[in-house]
């Protein structure tokens, strides 16, 4: 095999809380995550020597600035081979968004290179080059809803539930994470998730519940900075969504909907004034 294509989900934060201030400068989180079948593909072609990444995508950085350069060269360091590989990186996650898009690629680029090069790296040597690579990125090898706690690597997949539906825009601006986390007063969180109750609607899948548990402790600093992010989520409150958060860091905002009549109206309603509204639905693991 001289080829792999690899789907890398992005993820949106169905809950967001922040536990406190670690000593090494990260955050300590709590956060159920949850991939979506808003999907980047990467094709993955063996070579001699070097990492080339391409893409559809021209605001994608090539070089080591990209996250998917980084794994292959950490993954060529672990295993010890001389060798290389072509990237093709087929962008549909908006970037700087929220969703985690630059660390699924990082972990499909592993998840494919262990493949293609038949490495045999166990998911927990996997898991140990992802958490060197972000901290969402061991999340992403596993495709799956999780609660992550520490810096986001601690997992504990969640129970398999039927899929959500919905609605996902990005307003037209990025967001840089680590200014949101160095803004973030912890004393000031007025409303945080309770945890504890959205894992129980989960596991009893009432989707009324689930939803009125969605809570973002981020969201408010990002919206602060830019209004458009409350805007956004209230419109989609008013055009169906049971409810509506931001994701991760922001700016994307995702509304759940069990009306599929009423989240094609949203859809056509945010198309209007956006560019990047998707409708989807949770991830489906195909392997
Ligand atoms: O780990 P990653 O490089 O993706 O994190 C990006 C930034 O987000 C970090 O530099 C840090 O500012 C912030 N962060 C944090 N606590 C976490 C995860 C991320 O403060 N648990």
């Amino acid at each position: 095999m001289d080829k792999i294509i690899i789907e890398a989900p992005a993820k949106i934060n169905l809950t967001l809380d922040v536990k406190g201030k670690r000593d090494d400068g990260y955050h300590e989180l709590e956060t159920v995550m949850h991939p979506i079948s808003l999907v980047d593909r990467l094709t993955l072609t063996k070579a001699d020597d070097d990492i080339r990444i391409e893409s559809n995508c021209e605001l994608l950085p090539r070089g080591k600035n990209n996250l998917v350069y980084q794994a292959a060269k950490l993954f060529f360091e672990k295993t010890g081979r001389r060798a290389g590989v072509n990237v093709f990186i087929e962008k549909n996650i908006p970037i700087g968004a929220g969703l985690a898009g630059g660390s699924t690629n990082a972990a499909g680029t592993l998840l494919g290179l262990n493949n293609l090069y038949q490495a045999h790296l166990s998911p927990e040597q996997l898991w140990g080059l992802a958490c060197q690579l972000g901290s969402d990125v061991p999340f992403c090898l596993i495709k799956t809803s999780a609660l992550a706690q520490g810096r986001g690597e601690v997992l504990s997949p969640l129970p398999k539930i039927d899929k959500l539906n919905f609605l996902l825009v990005k307003p037209d601006f990025h967001i840089a994470t680590p200014e949101i986390f160095k803004k973030l007063n912890l004393s000031e969180i007025e409303n945080s998730p309770d945890t504890k109750a959205f894992l129980i609607a989960w596991q009893e899948y009432d989707i009324i519940r689930l939803a009125s548990e969605m809570v973002n402790v981020l969201e408010p600093v990002s919206s602060a900075q830019h209004p458009e992010i409350s805007a956004i989520k209230n419109m989609m409150k008013s055009l169906g969504a049971l409810n509506a958060i931001m994701s991760g860091s922001g700016p994307s905002v995702f509304g759940v909907f069990t009306d599929l009549t009423q989240l094609k109206n949203a859809y056509q309603h945010f198309k209007q004034n956006y560019n990047e509204v998707f409708q989807v639905s949770s991830y489906v693991r195909r392997e």
